[in-house]
């Protein structure tokens, strides 16, 4: 459990609010020192299945709507989504990626396999220019990831010449032979993905001397604002985390985390997207909680050798994995998404928001039609899942100052086991507003919660709104598009100048924004 602020803690002991209490949300108000770093809303984009081809990119001579060949709907509902940064080429295919194959006249360019997903070919029509160029568009960071698996020291510092430099080099000189003439001045770059299984197999003690190597160099050729990503753990690997912390090179300035959510009920395996039990429902939000332990297991081994906190955790893989939907090539990971969906990413959303002071980055996984996507596409249709509303709602937070928050919760049981039912965060923007973000769990029962803030009154609740379902199951499809959805939220009344109650339906998201 995250240490609470020695404020909170006197309001606890000093007002006897214990855990038998059912459902109280206790804000310290005069707290804030930490911001919310917008890229916890981040996103991943691999050249997997049809996130790229189909999902976001159409080419120019597509019948569907398409500016310079990316799909109009995709391009406005990621804006409106607030997309703060987006990762790419992989995941897995980074490492098998050679980014020269992917530049100059389309006609000319290299065609590769694509030996993780599916075994198809890859024409490379979707290279380095129309990925920064999109985040251009998107007006979100590009974040890089570089082959350190099947790549080289100077096939990177070749791409990050050919991405950054505006002098008279040769990287530059044919960016510019390209096309374009300014560089786009990336920020984040990946040393590796997965290296201890796609990325390479390597032992954490091997990865970190390549890191070391890498890195350095980087930092020359990016003349050391570039900021570089270590490749992190897998899950519950504490000690991958505690070698690559201990021997990191000073260059490096995030570690990552890959942690997916697998909602079956036996050892192992997957749940379906859709159709599943309650079990099924309740096995997801439990694994996707434990999301807590791991953030502050890393956090802790990160605070021994960094105790300034420079090292941010960014947990750049995330998200529920299911079966793929009938008929999908497997290799494709096509799934549909549903309100459990939803739950998983808002309580994982709070967790990122909790934890602030350390985690400074977050990409689900994937964008489009890949994995626990925002959005989905068939032919010239597009429907946003539940999931992309969670983004949306959230996107107050993005570089919010957070407030600390004590939930006391009552449970939500199956079978014998129990989670909390609520989960939440809080923060406050630069105008003085304050939003909370509050999930119930239980799809059976709504809640009630007393809200109190600490050390401040407010006016009135400016606005809320709530994102809920008929079923636990329930989704949105190409035909009924419009089944999960946020709509305004009235369920609430200020019970003194500081408290509110609130109704928290049944499996459901809210946002409240006061002031
Ligand atoms: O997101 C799908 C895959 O999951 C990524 O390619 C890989 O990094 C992870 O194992």
């Amino acid at each position: 459990m995250k240490q609470l602020s020695t404020f909170l803690c006197l309001f606890l002991i000093s007002f006897g609010v214990n855990a038998q209490e059912n459902n109280k949300l206790i804000i310290d108000a005069k707290s804030g020192g930490v911001v919310i770093n917008k890229n916890i809303y981040g996103h991943f984009a691999e050249h997997l299945g049809r996130c790229i081809y189909d999902g976001i990119w159409v080419g120019k001579d597509s019948k569907i709507p398409n500016i310079n060949g990316y799909r109009t709907d995709i391009l406005n509902a990621l804006k409106e989504m607030k997309i703060p940064v987006l990762r790419w080429p992989g995941g897995c295919f980074a490492d098998t990626y050679h980014w020269m194959d992917g530049i100059g006249p389309e006609n000319k360019r290299a065609k590769m396999m694509n030996y993780h997903w599916g075994g198809v070919v890859e024409n490379n029509t979707f290279g380095t220019h129309e990925f920064l160029n999109l985040c251009e568009m998107l007006g979100c960071e590009p974040y890089i990831s570089a082959n350190v698996g099947s790549g080289s020291v100077v096939e990177m510092t070749q791409w990050i010449e050919y991405m950054n430099s505006d002098k008279d080099v040769p990287m530059a000189n044919l960016r510019r032979q390209n096309g374009r003439e300014k560089p786009w001045n990336v920020k984040f770059l990946g040393v590796g993905n997965e290296s201890w299984g796609c990325g390479g197999n390597m032992t954490p003690d091997y990865y970190v001397n390549l890191l070391r190597n890498y890195s350095e160099m980087a930092g020359i050729y990016g003349q050391w604002k570039l900021q570089q990503i270590g490749c992190g753990a897998n899950g519950a690997d504490y000690n991958w985390t505690d070698v690559v912390m201990k021997q990191r090179p000073g260059g490096m300035s995030g570690l990552s985390l890959h942690y997916y959510t697998i909602a079956g009920t036996g050892w192992g395996d997957k749940s379906p997207a859709t159709g599943f039990e309650k079990k099924q429902y309740f096995s997801g939000l439990e694994k996707a909680l434990k999301i807590n332990e791991l953030v502050e297991k890393h956090s802790a081994i990160m605070d021994k050798y960094d105790p300034k906190k420079q090292v941010g955790l960014m947990v750049d893989e995330w998200g529920i994995w299911t079966d793929v939907e009938k008929g999908t090539e497997e290799g494709f990971l096509f799934q549909q998404n549903s309100i459990r969906d939803a739950l998983i990413a808002s309580v994982t959303l709070n967790v990122f928001n909790n934890h602030a002071d350390r985690v400074r980055m977050a990409n689900i996984a994937q964008t489009i039609n890949v994995l626990q996507s925002v959005i989905l596409t068939e032919g010239d249709k597009m429907v946003l899942t539940p999931t992309y509303y969670v983004f949306k709602m959230y996107s107050v937070h993005q570089d919010a100052k957070l407030l600390e928050s004590k939930m006391i919760s009552e449970e939500y049981e199956m079978e014998g086991k129990k989670i909390p039912a609520l989960s939440s965060s809080v923060s406050q923007d630069i105008n003085g507003n304050i939003h909370l973000t509050i999930s119930n769990l239980n799809p059976d029962k709504e809640a009630v919660l007393s809200v109190e803030l600490v050390g401040k009154s407010f006016d009135k609740v400016k606005s809320a709104s709530v994102l809920t379902a008929p079923e636990y199951n329930s989704f949105n499809s190409f035909d009924k598009p419009d089944v999960v959805k946020p709509v305004d939220f009235k369920n609430f009344k200020k019970t003194s100048a500081s408290t509110l109650q609130v109704t928290v339906p049944s499996k459901a998201v809210v946002v409240i924004e006061m002031l």
